[in-house]
């Protein structure tokens, strides 16, 4: 069996997000969506459980997958699940000088799994969950970014905050 894994912070998911899982669970047999703690984001809009609902909820049309959290490394993760394959999406060219240094980090940690890259699709290519967090901000428009499911638990934060 052949298992994938798409990790993120996933703080919302975004219309981009479900692109790349949409595409890439048709190229395994199960694809993980793991939600991991990046220490270098602070101030979450959702917390893990909350983001952990609202991806389930986005993709009730998928299923050969499986939404979880981890905390620690991606390859920990990755030799728990005996997940060999390692799905980054790729919109720009800096999100490339990133990624590639991450998959060298992760073959060295764990030679079993190969990082692959599937290129966005140009119309999210411009997508990011902090371009998304900060439209919330300043009561930006998001129908375009973000699921519907995602929109409305937005829309119920910013009701609260009134
Ligand atoms: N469509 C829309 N947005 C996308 C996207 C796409 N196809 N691909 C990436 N993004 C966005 C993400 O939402 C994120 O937005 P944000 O920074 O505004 O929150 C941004 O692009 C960067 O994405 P990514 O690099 O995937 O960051 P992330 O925080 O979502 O996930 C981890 C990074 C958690 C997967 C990574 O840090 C990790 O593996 N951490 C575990 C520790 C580890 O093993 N480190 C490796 C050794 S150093």
């Amino acid at each position: 069996m052949k298992t994938g894994i798409y990790a993120g912070s996933f703080d919302p998911i975004t219309l981009g997000h479900i692109d790349i899982i949409e595409r890439a669970s048709k190229m395994v047999d199960l694809l993980l969506i793991c939600v991991m703690y990046n220490p270098n984001k602070k101030s979450p809009l959702f917390e893990i459980e909350q983001r952990l609902d609202l991806i389930r909820q986005s993709l009730t049309h998928v299923n050969n997958i499986k939404i979880e959290k981890h905390s620690g490394l991606l390859v920990e993760y990755a030799k728990k699940t005996q997940a060999t394959i390692n799905v980054r999406g790729l919109r720009t060219l800096t999100d490339f000088e990133y990624e590639m240094q991450m998959a060298q980090i992760n073959k060295t940690l764990y030679d079993e799994m190969e990082t692959i890259f599937l290129i966005s699709n140009p119309k999210y290519s411009f997508i990011s969950s902090s371009g998304v967090r900060e439209l919330v901000i300043f009561n930006g428009k998001i129908d375009n970014f973000v699921p519907k499911i995602v929109l409305e638990a937005i829309h119920q934060i910013t009701r609260k905050k009134r």
